[in-house]
């Protein structure tokens, strides 16, 4: 007999049909008459019910069948007479795979906290809450391809190893082969980089950008999406030292075009989720956040507010609320300024633009003022930045200016000046956080839950 997914027994209840069922016990229960095993296979966040008839069991052939540990039945498929489930299987016959000694299985019948799950990661996907965030993860990673594909934007391997550093935060993990106990030097002292595996100072990518322009410039529309990797010590609910990022990048998209895409992006991936993730979502806002399904729908069915980071400063100075890090023209936002935006003062997303140079990364357009860039960053309720972007400065001089300005080392960056130096057009482009996305559509508020490991300063298991 084939195996059946108890997610397709669940949607089509072929009552009356013999079935084989594989998966995890999540609980037994019962009597000397008849035992009851609530069996998982991670298809679905629904359990099914497997009924053993003790006149046709010994306790012997159940012994194994403790929580945690793996079985395969076969039995037919009837209604259930009891309350909480439609269907269960009468068993006929079983095998334990694998199984779990109560002593020291983790995961027991009652619940246990985030926190402690953390803690246990190699083992929380096969509790109901994470199996529910992996799956939510998974159909969101298809429906960022599906909407970009449908679009006719193509799919672009930028690099993980890199010689560039597109964020120019200094944020980069570095790659090296050289023995670091006795690392080669040049006769002034410094790192002979020369002796290392590629010749030259490397890194892990902060961002596909810079090469996404590349592949922009070339054949117009692409996006990109991948692991990128971040060095920063910042230990927050929502920064991760290895995260994923999509990043479109758009020929002849202007700013307005950019916002636009990134207002579209965000809320089909919702609207994806919604719709195929139901059970999932529902089971996540009943246990964690009641208000989370609401709040999904209002995104939707909502446009985003647009304004300027200055006219957002003024607002964020005249509004009476004690921040703990002030708020002046020229500091870079936090995430309490972000937030009391969409959460007090607009109640709706918001997509702020032309923020100081200073604060910005020296690939974005200038602004006639001298003082701004084209920048756009997407704040969301709960979680502050989810995408940043800009359009780009696609002037040759006007980039070249700002490198120099900035001290970035010009023999690193002579591939990207091609781009304007020859054939150079209007482009635009961001970076959605892929986790900072999910923490928005599960309602979960630790970044750590919604990335199977998440890597973050002093931590890096398995
Ligand atoms: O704002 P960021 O740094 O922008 C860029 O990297 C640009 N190159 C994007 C582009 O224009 N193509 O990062 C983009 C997004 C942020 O808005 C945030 O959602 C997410 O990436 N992000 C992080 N997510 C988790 N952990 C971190 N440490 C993150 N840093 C950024
Ligand atoms: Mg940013």
């Amino acid at each position: 007999m084939k195996r059946s997914k108890i997610a397709t027994l669940v949607a089509t209840a072929p009552v009356g049909t013999e079935v084989d069922v594989r998966g995890w016990v999540r609980t037994r229960r019962g009597n000397k008459y008849v035992q009851f095993v609530a069996l998982n296979d991670g298809s679905t966040i629904d359990n099914l019910q497997i009924v053993f008839d003790m006149a046709r069991f010994t306790d012997e052939q159940l012994r194994g069948v403790t929580t945690g540990a793996s079985l395969h039945v076969t039995g037919r498929l009837v209604e259930s007479q009891g309350k909480g489930q439609t269907i269960e299987v009468q068993a006929d016959t079983i095998k334990v795979y694998g199984t779990a000694d109560p002593e020291k299985y983790p995961l027991q019948k009652k619940g246990h906290s985030l926190e402690f799950l953390r803690e246990i990661a190699h083992l929380r996907p096969r509790t109901n809450t994470f199996g529910a965030i992996l799956r939510v993860r998974s159909a969101l990673a298809f429906a960022v391809h599906k909407f970009f594909q449908e679009k006719g934007f193509f799919y672009l391997h930028t690099p993980l190893i890199t010689s560039s550093d597109c964020e120019g935060a200094g944020a980069m993990f570095q790659v090296t082969t050289l023995p670091l106990g006795d690392v080669p030097r040049t006769d002034d002292g410094a790192v002979d980089y020369s002796r290392d595996f590629f010749g030259k100072p490397t890194a892990l990518t902060v961002s596909g950008q810079l090469e996404g322009e590349l592949g922009a410039t070339a054949i117009g529309e692409i996006y990109t999406f991948g692991p990128t990797f971040r060095a920063e010590n910042s230990n927050t609910q929502r920064h991760l030292s290895e995260f994923w990022m999509i990043e479109p990048e758009m020929a002849f998209y202007d700013i307005t075009d950019n916002m636009d895409l990134a207002e579209e992006f965000v809320k089909y991936c919702i609207g994806y989720v919604l719709e195929h993730c139901r059970k999932d979502i529902d089971f996540l806002a009943e246990h964690f956040d009641k208000g989370l399904v609401e709040r999904l729908e209002f995104v939707l069915h909502n446009d985003f507010v647009r304004l300027t980071y200055t006219e957002g400063v003024k607002i964020l100075e005249e509004c009476g609320h004690k921040f703990e890090f002030p708020v002046s023209w020229g500091v870079d936002l936090q995430s309490e300024h972000e937030r009391y935006l969409v959460e007090q003062h607009f109640r709706k997303p918001v997509i702020l633009t032309d923020y100081p140079k200073e604060i910005k990364a020296f690939y974005m357009k200038q602004n006639p003022d001298g003082r701004t860039v084209r920048a756009m960053d997407v704040l969301f309720p709960q979680i502050g930045e989810v995408i940043g972007g800009s359009e780009r400065e696609a002037d040759y001089d006007k980039l070249m200016a700002r490198i120099e300005e900035l001290g970035i080392p010009m023999k690193d960056m002579w591939w990207y000046l091609d781009t304007r130096r020859f054939g150079s057009v209007p482009h635009s482009g961001f970076g959605l956080g892929f986790e900072r996305l999910l923490l928005f559509v599960t309602g979960m508020t630790n970044i750590r839950d919604v990335i199977p490991f998440p890597r973050t300063p002093k931590n890096c298991e398995f």
